[in-house]
């Protein structure tokens, strides 16, 4: 089992790069297969979901040539085939394959996704989408299987915001017959990013990153090329810990407006950091003002900064409201914050932090990606030695963090018990 020992309360200085985001390579790989030939991925993070998907595509009988963050996909020979649990379980984003081999095959089997337990985390959204197509959905044991004679566009409205199903109806309906319209779309960056692959390889898709998507039915998509946008929630883990320890410390290849709200909300704690281009220039304050986090939709302040941000609030003077308002269960990581020593009392989704407390290391566990991500935060300012287990969560979506954290450093070290 790997394990992280943190030795905290070390200034970090130096320059931390952004990698590729983990939201959209997992969305742009299952959409690579809509191509008839080949699609070309740069800044590719090397973490596990992409090394899950690269698995699935070669299922598929895609070809993949993988390195220095460079993906080539080969896809003119891709075959319709039933994704397996033992892959599909791996990640949530495997849901993608739903709407892509519908979307190029009009029939797909794929068994139920996995992902992080931060709530009941339904598809129905992406399901009614599916049928608004045209498709037949059913379920089979823990199998989907969806069959199309053909997917027709269709004007589909989301209860909700879904990134998700933002992103798997526009897989499904990039070749439709007519036009889809997609009313109260996600209008996260990835989104945008997906959009922009699909349009270099031939489809008509506009309005993606706005509430309103249209895309009007191609019959064939050629080859593709994108940028993997960088990772916004990676970029602003960083700046947090830099907000908690950084000195001179550079946050390097980040696109400012994706982190707007997190960096809004610094600004107001009394964070000051200098932003040139696309890095950021952090050192940490001496004391933090208390505030209040509510998580919401983007341009929102992002669901997955909630749990990294909660530890800083146990450094501000005074009461903070840390509210989740996108997942039923995103608090796993309070219990070992609080066994660390800081003042939270959890009312369902709403967190009361009362600062400043000093934490003191501890053996935590990882319950979640971004939970773990936290855990490595309080273990990062904590005095003393704090273990993490369950790191495997933490390595799916965050590339090289123990080499990034030791290049300006800190105290990190991973151990396999
Ligand atoms: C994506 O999840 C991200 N994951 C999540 O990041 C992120 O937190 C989320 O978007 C919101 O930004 C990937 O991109 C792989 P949603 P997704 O559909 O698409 C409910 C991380 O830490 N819902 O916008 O699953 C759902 O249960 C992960 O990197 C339905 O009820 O998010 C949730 O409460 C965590 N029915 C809310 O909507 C549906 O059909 C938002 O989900 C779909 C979603």
């Amino acid at each position: 089992m790997k394990k992280l020992i943190i030795n905290g309360q070390h200034e970090l200085t130096g320059e931390i790069k952004i990698s590729g985001a983990k939201n959209s390579v997992v969305a742009l790989i299952p959409a690579a297969i809509l191509s008839d030939d080949n699609v070309t991925l740069y800044n590719v993070p090397n973490i596990s979901d992409t090394l899950a998907l690269i698995d699935i595509i070669k299922l598929l009988n895609g070809k993949v040539e993988y390195e220095n963050e460079t993906m080539k996909i080969d896809t003119s020979q891709i075959e319709n085939k039933v994704v397996p649990e033992n892959l599909s379980k791996k990640l949530r984003a495997s849901y993608y394959f739903m709407g892509a081999l519908l979307g190029k095959f009009h029939y797909a089997e794929i068994y139920f996704p996995g992902g992080c337990n931060i709530g009941s985390r339904p598809i129905d959204f992406h399901i009614n989408g599916f049928k608004k197509l045209g498709a037949e959905v059913t379920i089979e044991g823990n199998k989907y299987i969806f069959k199309a004679n053909k997917l027709k566009g269709a004007r589909i409205y989301l209860d909700f915001a879904s990134v998700g199903a933002t992103i798997n109806i526009m897989l499904a309906a990039v070749k439709a017959e007519g036009t889809t319209y997609i009313s109260n779309a996600a209008k996260e960056p990835e989104i945008v990013n997906i959009a922009s692959l699909l349009n270099n390889m031939g489809a008509k898709i506009s309005g993606a990153g706005t509430s309103e998507i249209k895309i009007e039915g191609v019959n064939h998509l050629h080859s593709g090329v994108i940028d993997v946008i960088p990772d916004r929630i990676e970029a602003g883990t960083y700046t947090i810990i830099g907000a908690l320890l950084g000195k001179n410390l550079k946050i390097s290849g980040i696109i400012e407006e994706h982190i707007d709200a997190l960096l809004s909300k610094l600004k107001e704690m009394g964070v000051d950091m200098i932003i040139d281009d696309n890095d950021i220039i952090i050192n940490h304050p001496k004391e933090y003002k208390p505030i209040n986090v509510k998580t919401l939709v983007f341009p929102g302040f992002a669901t997955d900064l909630g749990q990294p941000m909660s530890v800083l609030l146990t450094q501000a003077d005074g009461m903070s409201i840390f509210e989740e308002t996108i997942y039923e269960n995103r608090m796993g990581h309070i219990k070992y914050l609080q066994k660390m020593g800081a003042n939270i009392r959890v009312n369902d989704r709403t967190a009361i932090i009362i600062g400043k407390t000093p934490l003191k290391g501890e053996e935590v566990v990882a319950t979640d990606l971004r939970a773990g991500a936290a855990m490595v935060i309080a273990g990062l300012i904590a005095k003393g030695t704090t273990t993490v287990n369950e790191i495997d969560h933490i390595l799916r979506g965050y590339e090289n963090i123990v080499e990034k954290l030791q290049n300006v450093g800190a105290d990190i070290k991973t151990i396999e018990e």
